[in-house]
């Protein structure tokens, strides 16, 4: 068996299907094409679009699987959105309806054989299961990511939710291999019988691996996002509340703040506004807490931009 190992932009794209044929699927997922020569992975993902980390990231994470938070960085959320979202249509329109027609066209699915009919029944039954899970992923977890992306925070959604449930989708698969190996009565046509089967197992593996880099890949890039997300909120939030306050002076506070610019004591403004000197003050205090001004020369100043007073009336 060859040794795993990690690979890099340089290595030629041609020796990573050399390796592993399986990460032909992840070439295709990400939308590469055959037929690049001698060109190495950073190459070819420039000529054909593709974030070269990011898929470096998931081949390597195939070919060998590193299941530990923080092993894999600088991917980008998007292009690993992209490609799990064609891993989806991969399995749905292709891969899973493809095996249909290929167990149809290998056992007798006439009604005459009862085992070969459970079969097929059981395999569909698989299918909607497969279909139900990709489904919920696409409608709820990647929008979901979608909107993150676009900086909007959800209060009823986060990406735990999702991990918590989440679960393996290949179990069915190989519980039916199982049953066929072991209790579907050999014929005449093995050769359809085992193509069949390998394809079963093809997709038994591609489906793990599917859930193990939503698992390992996915959820820790959206959770990183998503604090991200939440710090900025919370520095927006801190900020908001002066110019909110500041705007929020009521109309006794500025009566108050013209009559100090005017030159006026605590007991004429007290006099002049119908008011005691112990409402006065308690109106300056929170006039400086809400405009953090504290000086009479600051205040002067607001009451001209703002235009509380006539410059003429002012005490300068
Ligand atoms: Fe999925
Ligand atoms: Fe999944």
């Amino acid at each position: 068996m060859n040794e795993r190992r990690r690979y890099s932009e340089t290595d030629r794209m041609s020796s990573l299907i050399s390796d592993n044929y399986s990460l032909l699927m992840v070439m295709s997922r990400f939308g590469i094409s055959l037929g690049f020569g001698d060109r190495t992975v950073a190459e070819v993902c420039e000529s054909q679009g593709v974030h070269c980390p990011t898929f470096l990231t998931v081949a390597n994470f195939i070919n060998e699987p590193i299941h530990k938070a923080g092993s894999y960085k600088n991917y980008s959320l998007p292009a690993l959105l992209d490609y799990l979202k064609r891993a989806h249509s991969y399995f749905l329109d292709f891969n899973l309806p493809s095996i249909r027609r290929k167990l149809i066209e290998t056992i007798d699915c006439s009604g005459a054989d009862e085992v070969a009919t459970l079969i097929l029944k059981f395999f569909d039954e698989y299918a909607r299961e497969v279909r139900r899970h990709m489904e919920y992923e696409n409608r709820n977890v990647f929008t979901y990511v979608e909107e993150l992306l676009a900086g909007n925070i959800s209060n009823t959604y986060d990406i735990d939710t999702f991990a918590s449930k989440h679960n393996q989708v290949n179990t069915k698969l190989t519980e039916l291999k199982n049953i066929i190996v072991k209790y579907y009565p050999g014929k005449e046509n093995n050769n359809l019988l085992n193509a069949v089967l390998f394809d079963i197992y093809n997709c038994e593996q591609d489906l793990a691996t599917h859930c193990d880099v939503e698992d390992y890949l996915l959820v820790p890039a959206v959770s990183a996002l998503e604090q991200q997300l939440q710090k900025e909120a919370r520095n927006t939030k801190q900020e908001q509340p002066q110019e909110v306050e500041q705007e929020a002076l009521s109309a006794r506070e500025k009566e108050i703040i013209a009559c100090v610019v005017k030159g006026m004591t605590n007991k004429q403004t007290a006099d002049s506004l119908c008011l005691s000197i112990h409402t006065v003050i308690t109106h300056r205090r929170n006039i400086a807490r809400k405009l953090q001004i504290h000086s009479p020369a600051g205040l002067t100043i607001y009451a001209i931009v703002n235009k509380l007073v006539d410059i003429a009336d002012i005490k300068l």
